[in-house]
């Protein structure tokens, strides 16, 4: 097993597929994460949502899911720093780079920027959430109270539709980087990665926007 990391992380191709695979991984934690959030809106006085989140923060598997999920972060962006430069190393020497899958899009174009907002947001949402939860504080209010704010929203629009942009290549990328690539298949791909993207950062802007301008605090 360590001998096939090894080798797998020695070879381009090799770390590509880890960067679709621990990406196709942090797609399936949003997932997850946005399904969990929307008991947000189960009630006016967030009691479903501060359940909800006291079931997560109680369950004993917790500390080894978020060691998990770090793990993921990190080699996600680690090879994917790496393989930009080395694109871009290989490009200034004139060698042939293959471009990304199914030509250039703004998503495409933008990835390593739009993953640098993202990582970004995350340290700043990890900041107001993670950091700051207690036994007697209640999460549904402390989510209120950080988006009410315009700086606090603003914030939050920006990362999420900088996740939104990274999603929109990132997803039909990581499954053609690991074989889905066929004529027959592609369109279908594509569809479903703009599809996901979309819900995605639709679901995740309910919050700022319904708190900022709905007064949901
Ligand atoms: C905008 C809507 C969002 C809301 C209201 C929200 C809410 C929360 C809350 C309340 C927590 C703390 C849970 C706890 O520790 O009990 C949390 C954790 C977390 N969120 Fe979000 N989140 C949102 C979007 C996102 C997005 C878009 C990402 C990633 C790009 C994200 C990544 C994380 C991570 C990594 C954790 C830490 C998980 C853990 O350590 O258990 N969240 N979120």
């Amino acid at each position: 097993m360590l001998s096939w990391l090894t080798r797998t992380a020695r070879s381009s191709i090799g770390r590509k597929a880890v960067v679709a695979l621990t990406g196709l991984a942090l797609i399936g934690f949003l997932v997850v994460h946005l399904a969990g959030n929307m008991t947000f809106f189960a009630d006016s006085d967030g009691a479903t949502f501060d359940a909800y989140a006291d079931t997560i923060g109680n369950n004993p598997l917790l500390p080894l899911a978020e060691i998990g999920l770090v793990v993921l972060f990190l080699v996600h962006m680690g090879l994917a720093v790496r393989l930009t430069l080395e694109n871009k190393k290989a490009r200034s020497k004139g060698y042939m780079v293959s471009k990304a899958h199914g030509g250039r899009t703004p998503g495409s174009r933008t990835m390593i920027f739009t993953g640098v907002i993202v990582l970004l947001f995350v340290i700043l949402h990890l900041a107001h959430f993670r950091l700051q939860k207690g036994d007697d504080v209640s999460m549904a209010s402390l989510v209120r109270f950080e988006l009410s704010r315009p700086l606090g929203a603003g914030a939050y629009v920006v990362g999420l539709l900088a996740l939104g942009l990274h999603l929109s290549h990132g997803f039909q990328s990581s499954l053609q980087t690991l074989g889905l690539n066929h004529p027959k298949y592609t369109p279908l791909v594509k569809v479903l990665g703009y599809g996901l993207a979309g819900l995605l950062t639709v679901g995740f802007l309910l919050f700022p926007l319904t708190i900022f301008f709905g007064g949901n605090s």
